[in-house]
């Protein structure tokens, strides 16, 4: 970047920063007791603009995640935050169908079940297991069968009860 008038010194006090753009760049310039530098304004972790940011030293923080860059070199000197992972879901899905099937797989080798609920049971079983829809729409579909299942005048107590623990397994299953 060759010289470029940045902006009048009477107007940048000792201790601050100020955002000036050269060349469509915003750049910060940082007066540190008369001595002036300049680096990029926008911050390396999420695009803030570091001259909204406070100066601490000849260290410049971020306002936003408190990155902490040295204006004299343009060095991150740190990066407090702490960053969590992620939640992944298709794994505890798995997790949850794989448990949903062992209780409908209880349910339909029970001696306790009836033969016809018997059959729609493992007929679901084979359905969940299959790759055909995703996680969710699998879970959403055994449910609705599952209800239509417990309205069965003949469905023994525990039979049902096993169910009601099915779908509770089942309503966890998001995309
Ligand atoms: S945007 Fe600057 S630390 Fe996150």
């Amino acid at each position: 970047m060759g010289r470029v008038i940045a902006g009048k010194a009477s107007d940048m006090a000792p201790g601050s920063l100020h955002k000036v753009t050269v060349d469509g760049r915003d750049v910060m310039i940082v007066n540190l007791d008369g001595t002036y530098h300049a680096v990029d304004d926008t911050c390396t972790h999420a695009g803030s603009s570091l001259s909204e940011g406070t100066l601490d030293g000849t260290s410049v923080v971020c306002g936003w995640h408190g990155a902490e860059f040295d204006c004299t070199t343009g060095k991150l000197a740190k990066f407090p935050v702490a960053i969590k992972d992620l939640q992944q879901y298709k794994e505890k899905n798995k997790g949850t169908l794989t448990e949903s099937i062992a209780t409908l797989s209880q349910i339909a080798s029970s001696p306790a079940t009836p033969k016809t609920i018997k059959k729609s049971i493992a007929d679901m079983v084979s359905d969940l297991e299959s790759g055909e829809y995703s996680m969710a729409v699998r879970a959403a579909n055994a449910m609705s069968a599952l209800e239509d299942i417990t309205q069965d005048p003949n469905m023994p107590s525990f039979v049902r009860t096993t169910i009601w623990q099915a779908v509770a397994k089942l309503e966890g299953i998001k995309d």
